[in-house]
């Protein structure tokens, strides 16, 4: 080993102490509660642990020098949200003594009360299950009352730096996890489709569902007009099935530029695989699709138990800013 000092009960250098703590990779929370008055509170913190499932508890140590120490230690209850890799500035404000943490981000109350990022990638709403003294911090256990998960990247925390945690979903997390977001992505004419491994073509999927300019398929990225996305078909294949979110979306002239996935393919919109998709829903799907493009106007799909309906959708997109100003 590398740099080992071992050290004497008595003599434990707490700088040292922290720095070995350090080496243990964990992601990033914002801690949340409210005060007396209702103000929220909050603050970074890594020491998150899950700790039991029935009944579900997890916990976090706070740092009796916190300023929001006494918020904490006098709430019924809190939230913990874990970050996701876009969101390093957060973890920066909640880790700071800024007095209005809460001021430029985002914020919901969902069951107890307390403060729900509603950014974060994945969040827990607890009440107080118990508080344990344990020297300069106290470890606040909750009971989980509601969560929620979203397929973002998770942010990584480690000897003191952020750290990115590389393709963390795996294969049929987002099915698993009740909805397969779909994206049409056209180019220069072309509709691009991904392999099935089953000698079949479907649409590629995605992790998160917001318009971004790099898109995160399953199986590779890509850049997009983030202007050009939007939400085209909800629909469920079966009853069993987790339900799919389908957007279409335009490739950027730097993503035409960029290398595919290997499981991706573009085929020309008047010459689709239509023998080779696997199931009706997609095929009347990409039928319709073709149909709207043609008229340069298109609908919004959303199933129903009798037989679905389609509106569509009158004008051009404006950007929300400019649209609440008009
Ligand atoms: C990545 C990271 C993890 C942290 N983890 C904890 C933690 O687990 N517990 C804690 O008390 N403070 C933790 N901190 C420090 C607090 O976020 C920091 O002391 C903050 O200023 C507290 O806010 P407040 O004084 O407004 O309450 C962490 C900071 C960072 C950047």
């Amino acid at each position: 080993m590398v740099d080992t000092v071992a050290q004497a009960d008595a003599s434990i250098d707490p700088i040292a102490l922290r720095r070995a703590f350090g080496t243990f990779v964990t992601g990033v929370t914002v801690v949340t509660t409210r005060d007396e008055d209702g103000t929220p509170r909050g603050m970074t913190a890594n020491s998150f642990a899950s700790v039991s499932l029935d009944p579900p508890l997890l916990l976090v140590c706070v740092g009796k020098s916190a300023s929001s120490f006494q918020a904490f230690n006098g709430a019924d209850s809190f939230a913990v949200n874990f970050l996701h890799e876009g969101q390093i500035d957060i973890s920066a404000i909640f880790a700071s003594k800024s007095p209005d943490k809460f001021q430029s981000v985002s914020h919901d109350r969902i069951h107890t009360g307390a403060p729900i990022l509603t950014d974060s990638m994945t969040w827990f709403d607890c009440s107080v299950h118990n508080r344990i003294e344990a020297g300069d911090h106290v470890i606040l256990i909750g009971q989980v009352r509601a969560f929620g998960a979203s397929p973002s990247a998770p942010l990584g925390f480690c000897r003191g730096r952020y750290a990115s945690v590389n393709d963390p979903l795996p294969a049929g997390w987002l099915a698993s996890h009740g909805i397969v977001i779909g994206y049409l992505i056209e180019a220069e004419d072309r509709l691009l489709f991904r392999a099935d491994g089953k000698d079949g073509w479907v649409l590629p999927t995605a992790r998160r569902r917001k318009a971004d300019k790099r898109l995160m398929l399953d199986g590779g990225e890509l850049s997009l007009v983030p202007e050009d996305t939007f939400l085209y078909s909800v629909f469920d294949v079966a009853d069993s099935d987790p339900g799919y979110l389908i957007y279409r979306a335009r490739l950027s002239d730097e993503g035409s530029a960029m290398a595919l996935p290997a499981d991706l393919k573009f085929f020309p919109v008047d010459d689709l695989p239509y023998d080779q998709i696997p199931t009706h829903e997609l095929r009347s799907m990409l039928r319709r699709y073709m149909r709207e493009r043609r008229e340069k106007r298109f609908g919004i799909y959303m199933d129903t138990g009798d037989g679905g309906r389609v509106a569509m959708i009158e004008g051009q997109a404006q950007a929300w800013m400019q649209a609440s100003h008009d």
